[in-house]
């Protein structure tokens, strides 16, 4: 009986000294992260200043002891007087104790000056004070979110996005599930040794609930911020953060994998964890499962509150009202553009955001409009960062309108063969390519139904701001009940690959070049692959010194895998995006003619829409 006593009290004297290092080693290094991110006074001021002050020091004093006493999280208040008051700190769970109390100690300073108003907030990288007369504890959010993005952008933005994409989704998933809902995480960056680093946070006082509601806010207001090497969003309830920079030590990240502890050492712990680990993950999919269906149920009643139902990521249905003075009647200076599918009109809401809205053109062939409000909520719940996003549909009569994200850079057309010609260089052209193929690969592969574009061509190609491709109109087709006789998957990619060409030559597939002996693009490009000398189609406009011409073959060697004429000799989106990202030279090459460059009069099928072409395609793999 007296062994284990012994040995137990061993092992609580080596946890002590163990501590007393791991809290040296703390200090030896501090940073209580007083980078200011947010200070407002609020407007109100109290009815009695003396009472309220009286209380607010009391609350102060309370909450450094907390601190003191090694909590990163506490509230406090006072109610006497007439004044109550409600305090609140949190500090992020990395900070050390002693860091914790001094950004604590600027915190309460910096709210002094508050003066007589009856509440604050102050938010530093490193913790968080808000005090108020109100009890404020069970807020999650407000008006007041807002983002903080850093002002240079990551040396490779593809790469780095989908690395901070994946670590952000990650962090709002899991932060309303673990323990004190605070999350540390991070992600390499493929293709880079970069490493992105994020954290988490809720308040620990509102509900699991709140905390997701809360973590969606902030994670759709930081998914602006990248390729910008960090970012920071903040709500009430909650706060975000990623940065390429490490701002806590290696050793502070928190296993989002909650269910999975994997550090047990035996193999017969090794075993029951997973066991364990595998039931728990079952039951994770499981409440998942249970949690999307019911929240969808939810969120299928239509809202009056558009900002409301975007954040939930149903589509939202506007009110024709609200979308004819958006866009001025629809005025011919808000076009901005005409597609496949109808007209496209530049809008601005009511609350400033801007939006495109399509008119479909088809009213005559629609089928029963509850069809169009289930495929419109289909489209609605694809996303994808390289996939326009639909935020919502309208109907009114026999018009139907669709909303989609505005794009400040308009459509790759412009900039291929526009007003833009040559603007273009040869990173953005690699991004842009990467982009698109990443969005089809999603459509054809990960999405839980197959979308097959059929219509993908550089005007339907749109940038944002930083140049990255987003795919429109996709999805449409499904629209169209008399189109679905063609509707071949045997084909998907065919046009892909040409667009691919398009953007590396900066020509038309549907023009000759007199330089060209008057050769359509596929055909000189294939002619030109034979020879070894594709490198000859890269766009003239394009500064040499830009690129490795070992890129840009590769590249020119996808495109053309992707208009073989031998569906098996294709690849799959998906292997379109490994084969662009592999370093090095491709491990097989083209091997057989695309099928357009054997049709002597292939010239219709590049002239008008791909849809034609698809058409056109049909027939001929009929044979
Ligand atoms: C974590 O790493 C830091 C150095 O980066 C070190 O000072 C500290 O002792 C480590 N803490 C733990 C818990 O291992
Ligand atoms: C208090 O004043 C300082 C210095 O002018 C300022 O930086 C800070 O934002 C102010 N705090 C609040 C809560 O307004
Ligand atoms: C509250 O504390 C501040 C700073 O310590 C002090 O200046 C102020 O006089 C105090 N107010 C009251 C009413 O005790
Ligand atoms: C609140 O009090 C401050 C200082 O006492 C004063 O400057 C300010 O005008 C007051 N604001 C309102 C809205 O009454
Ligand atoms: C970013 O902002 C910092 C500080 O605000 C400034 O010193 C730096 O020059 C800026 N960098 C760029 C690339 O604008
Ligand atoms: C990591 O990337 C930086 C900047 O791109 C580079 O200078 C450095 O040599 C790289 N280090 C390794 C180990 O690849």
């Amino acid at each position: 009986m007296h062994q284990p006593r012994e040995r137990c009290k061993m092992i609580i004297l080596l946890w002590a000294i163990i501590w007393v290092f791991l809290l040296m080693g703390e200090g030896a290094n501090s940073d209580p992260q007083l980078n200011l991110l947010n200070s407002v006074c609020s407007q109100y001021n109290v009815t009695n200043v003396q009472d309220f002050h009286t209380n607010l020091n009391a609350t102060f004093l309370k909450l450094r002891e907390e601190l003191v006493g090694g909590n990163n999280f506490a509230t406090a208040d006072e109610a006497p007087g007439s004044s109550p008051t409600y305090a609140m700190v949190q500090c992020r769970n990395y900070l050390s104790p002693s860091d914790c109390v001094a950004c604590f100690d600027a915190a309460s300073t910096n709210s002094r000056n508050c003066s007589a108003a009856n509440g604050a907030r102050v938010i530093y990288d490193g913790c968080f004070l808000r005090y108020e007369s109100n009890n404020f504890y069970d807020q999650s959010t407000d008006e007041g979110h807002s983002m903080i993005c850093g002002n240079e952008t990551a040396l490779e933005p593809t790469a780095f996005n989908a690395a901070v994409g994946g670590l952000l989704n990650g962090l709002r998933v899991a932060t309303p599930r673990s323990n004190g809902y605070y999350v540390a995480s991070k992600k390499e960056v493929i293709s880079g040794n970069i490493t992105v680093y994020g954290v988490a946070q809720c308040i620990e006082t509102i509900g699991k609930g709140s905390c997701r509601d809360c973590m969606a806010v902030v994670y759709r207001d930081l998914q602006r911020c990248p390729p910008m090497t960090h970012g920071r969003a903040m709500d009430a309830g909650c706060f975000l953060r990623y940065s390429e920079s490490p701002f806590f030590a290696d050793n502070q990240t928190t296993s989002s994998f909650l269910f999975l502890k994997n550090e047990s050492s035996s193999k017969k712990h090794a075993l029951i964890g997973g066991l364990f680990g595998g039931i728990g993950f079952l039951l994770l999919v499981l409440a998942v499962c249970i949690w999307f269906r019911s929240s969808r149920r939810k969120k299928m009643a239509p809202r009056g509150d558009i900002i409301e139902a975007t954040e939930l990521q149903g589509p939202a249905n506007y009110s024709y009202r609200d979308l004819n003075s958006a866009t001025h009647n629809f005025s011919l200076e808000n076009k901005l553009g005409e597609g496949g599918f109808g007209d496209v009109y530049k809008g601005v809401l009511k609350n400033g955001n801007e939006v495109a809205v399509k008119k479909l053109a088809f009213v005559q062939s629609l089928r029963a409009k509850a069809d169009f409000e289930s495929e419109v909520r289909i489209i609605s719940n694809v996303q994808h960062r390289n996939l326009l996003r639909l935020l919502g549909c309208c109907s009114k009569g026999a018009e139907l309108l669709l909303v989609y994200e505005f794009m400040p850079n308009s459509s790759l057309d412009k900039f291929l063969f526009g007003e833009k010609k040559g603007s273009l260089n040869w990173k953005q052209r690699f991004d842009i390519i990467l982009g698109t193929a990443r969005g089809l690969a999603y459509l054809h592969e990960e999405f839980h139904l197959r979308i097959i574009h059929r219509d993908i061509k550089p005007s339907n190609i749109l940038l944002d701001h930083d140049f990255q491709p987003k795919i429109a109109d996709f999805g449409l087709a499904r629209l169209f009940p008399q189109d679905r006789t063609h509707l071949s998957t045997r084909f998907a990619g065919t046009p892909y690959g040409v667009v691919v060409l398009e953007i590396i030559s900066g020509r038309r597939s549907s023009e000759t070049k007199p330089d060209s002996d008057h050769e359509y693009l596929l055909k000189q490009a294939w002619g030109l692959y034979e020879n070894n000398r594709h490198e000859e189609l890269v766009d003239e406009t394009l500064d040499r010194t830009e690129y490795e011409t070992e890129d840009v073959r590769k590249f020119i060697e996808i495109a053309l895998m992707c208009i073989q004429a031998s569906a098996a000799s294709r690849p799959t989106m998906s292997e379109v995006v490994l084969l662009m990202r592999s370093k090095g030279p491709l491990d097989r090459r083209p091997s057989s003619k695309p099928i357009f460059v054997e049709l002597d009069n292939s010239t219709s099928i590049f002239t008008d829409s791909a849809s034609n072409a698809t058409a056109s395609i049909s027939r001929l793999s009929g044979r």
